[in-house]
């Protein structure tokens, strides 16, 4: 396995992980890659390494370049086993080398996961000379981990990013050329969706730092390179920390014998009346790390489930305890649901949508068996109704 060279002396020599599936509880379809870069300076100097088991692929990449011995330093961006799970074969095979990472977190990290070894914490804003290059650390926490840092290496204008403008895609290429746009960037939609989306805040406050920065060149730690659409990239994040919201909906359910589903159709049909574009979900066949890119940027969401045993169904709990953790904000939503004689399930949902913090805009849709024609009218009136109190 041959490293790929970004720039002279700058290679990349991460692993491509075509079969992952599932990146804890994201599902990853078009699987991701570990980018690790190899600085050839006076002080050779890996960048980022890979997943354990990916770790002889990366070691081949660098001996296609020299010999792995040879590695003085490496520099950690993030102890998050993705990226850091490769540095104790490092240690192995080379005992003396040395590991910049994050002050206070990354190293405290890093003797967490890995135990005793060289380190040299480094605070934001400060450097460190291979040689020929300066390499700038800026400290960037909760993208993704209290511990992450980024690295600018100034004399080639390049930002080694790690988790920030990556994205989970497997692909023959490196760079972001020749590849299909909207794949691309739907990509680096999802993976802002379900991991970067709750620090927005922070990531607003990292954008900043960006914009201070000369740079040609975004290496991140999964995903593509960024050279061509380096101005695309940065306006996809600023626009997505932002976190602004369409007139959109998002209808979420699960359904026993189909009875929410009709419901479902029919709060869907209430929004298009008020002019909101919608998409349902049915929970049995959309993953929920799916769904949520829709309900990252849509104003509106309806969950539905039907009464199982006296709660709610399996996967719409699952749903909703994935989206409770994204802690997405400024909502408004719908609970309801078909039941046979209890009908807890529909209150559940509520109170979950409730304690998330989002806001009621309509009261809960109930109805027992099966919805006649004049019950799905009137869930269509419902929802057309509460959207015209509260549309702007
Ligand atoms: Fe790709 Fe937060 O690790």
């Amino acid at each position: 396995m041959q490293a790929v060279k970004l720039r002279d002396n700058i290679y990349w020599v991460g692993a491509i992980d075509w079969n992952l599936r599932n990146f804890h509880g994201y599902e990853t379809g078009r699987g991701s890659t570990y980018n690790a870069y190899l600085i050839i300076d006076e002080h050779i100097t890996l960048i980022d390494t890979v997943k354990a088991e990916f770790a002889s692929e990366m070691i081949e990449r660098i001996e296609s370049v020299v010999p792995v011995d040879k590695i003085e330093y490496i520099i950690s961006n993030h102890v998050e086993p993705d990226h850091s799970g490769a540095i104790p074969e490092m240690i192995k095979l080379n005992p003396d080398v040395t590991v910049l990472t994050s002050f206070p977190s990354g190293d405290k990290g890093l003797r967490m996961y890995y135990g005793d070894m060289n380190t040299k914490p480094m605070r934001s804003g400060e450097s460190f000379s291979t040689g020929r290059y300066t390499f700038n650390f800026v400290t960037t926490p909760m993208v993704h981990w209290p511990d992450n840092m980024v690295t600018y290496l100034a004399e080639e204008k390049i930002l080694f990013s790690n988790d920030a403008f990556g994205e989970h895609y497997a692909t023959l290429e490196r760079f972001d050329t020749g590849l299909d746009e909207s794949i691309l960037f739907y990509e680096v939609e999802k993976y802002y969706a379900n991991i970067v989306q709750p620090y927005s805040q922070q990531v607003r406050g990292v954008m900043k730092i960006v914009d201070t920065l000369d740079i040609s060149m975004i290496a991140p730690s999964h995903g593509v390179i960024w050279r061509d659409k380096v101005d695309k990239i940065i306006a996809k994040y600023k626009e997505m920390s932002e976190e602004t919201l369409t007139d959109r909906a998002v209808v979420v359910y699960d359904t026993m014998w189909k009875s929410t589903e009709k419901i479902a159709k029919a709060i869907a049909d209430g929004f298009e009346r008020k002019g909101i574009k919608v998409k349902l979900f049915d929970l049995k066949i959309n993953h929920e790390s799916n769904i949520i890119v829709d309900v990252m940027k849509s104003k509106y969401i309806a969950v539905g489930s039907p009464t199982l045993n006296n709660t709610m169904m399996p996967n719409v709990a699952k749903f909703l305890t994935y989206m409770q953790g994204l802690t997405l904000k400024n909502k408004k939503y719908v609970a309801f649901g078909s039941y046979g004689w209890g009908g807890q399930s529909i209150a559940l949902v509520d109170r979950c949508l409730e304690e998330m913090k989002l806001t009621r805009f309509a009261d809960m849709i109930r109805v027992q068996y099966r919805p006649d024609k004049e019950t799905l009218d009137s869930v269509r009136e419902k929802i057309a109704g509460a959207l015209g109190d509260t549309l702007i």
